[in-house]
């Protein structure tokens, strides 16, 4: 679950990108976030891991204030959140099975869990056969089935996914979609931001739309545009 309550952020430049934000996802739900260019998308899913924190208002996620987080408890909050980008941001000189492995690598997991978990979960991504490829030896699709196979290997209650269809084709866009509407279905509460109407018009999915910072829309089975 996450919920903003009251939520503004101004970076330290000045710049205002968010103003007063106050929603609720629940447990298990799937939400996008829609708007314009510079309306705050990736400033709202940023606050929920807490790569950045609000100026005023506070942001819960699980029921831990984030804002009031000591530094040192910001993995643990991390260990519940998987976080997917447009730019997939793999480890270049890693195989897909490594970057996979290694995010369990850093919450300790064991040798054995890591042998059982990892191929399981390229398999549901649709990896199996990639695994000992590179990075730049997979197609921008594969890289980001790896990149959505590193997010959920530690079974985080929270996935984010900041446009992580924004370098794919339509095509590849909706093979992506429909593992974060898989993942969701396996109980993830999933946050993405987006700029693909076609996906939010076909997925009927909770659209919370943003402009210039402040929530002008918010709607169950919503679409991308008034
Ligand atoms: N680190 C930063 N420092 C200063 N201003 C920033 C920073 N990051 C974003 N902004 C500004 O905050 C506002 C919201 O930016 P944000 O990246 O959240 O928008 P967005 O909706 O994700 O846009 P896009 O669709 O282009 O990704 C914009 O005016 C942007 O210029
Ligand atoms: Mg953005």
């Amino acid at each position: 679950m996450i919920e903003f309550y009251d939520v503004s952020k101004s970076y330290p430049n000045g710049t205002a990108a968010l103003h007063g934000i106050t929603a609720t996802i629940p447990k298990g739900e799937f939400a996008f976030v829609v708007g314009p260019s510079g309306a705050g998308k990736s400033t709202l899913v940023r606050l929920v891991y807490r790569e950045t924190l609000p100026t005023s208002g506070y942001v819960f996620v699980n029921g831990v204030n984030v804002s009031k987080l000591r530094p040192a408890a910001v993995p643990y909050l991390r260990r519940n959140i998987g976080v997917v980008f447009q730019d997939f941001k793999l480890l270049p000189r890693k195989t897909a099975y490594e970057n996979v492995a290694f995010a369990m690598r850093v919450v300790g997991a064991s040798p054995k869990e890591i042998a059982r978990r990892v191929p399981a979960t390229l398999e549901l991504v649709g990896l199996v056969d990639k695994g000992e490829a590179y990075p730049a030896e997979l197609s921008g699709g594969e890289q980001q089935r790896a990149a959505l196979a590193r997010a959920i290997v530690n079974h985080p209650l929270v996935l984010l996914a900041d446009e992580p269809t924004g370098n794919l084709d339509p095509a590849t866009s909706w093979e992506i979609v429909q593992l974060l509407l898989e993942i969701n279905r396996r109980g993830t509460t999933v946050l993405m931001a987006t700029h693909a109407k076609a996906i939010v018009d076909a997925a009927r999915r909770r659209v919370i739309t943003l402009d210039h910072g402040r929530l002008v829309r918010d709607r169950q089975r919503g679409d991308y545009s008034q």
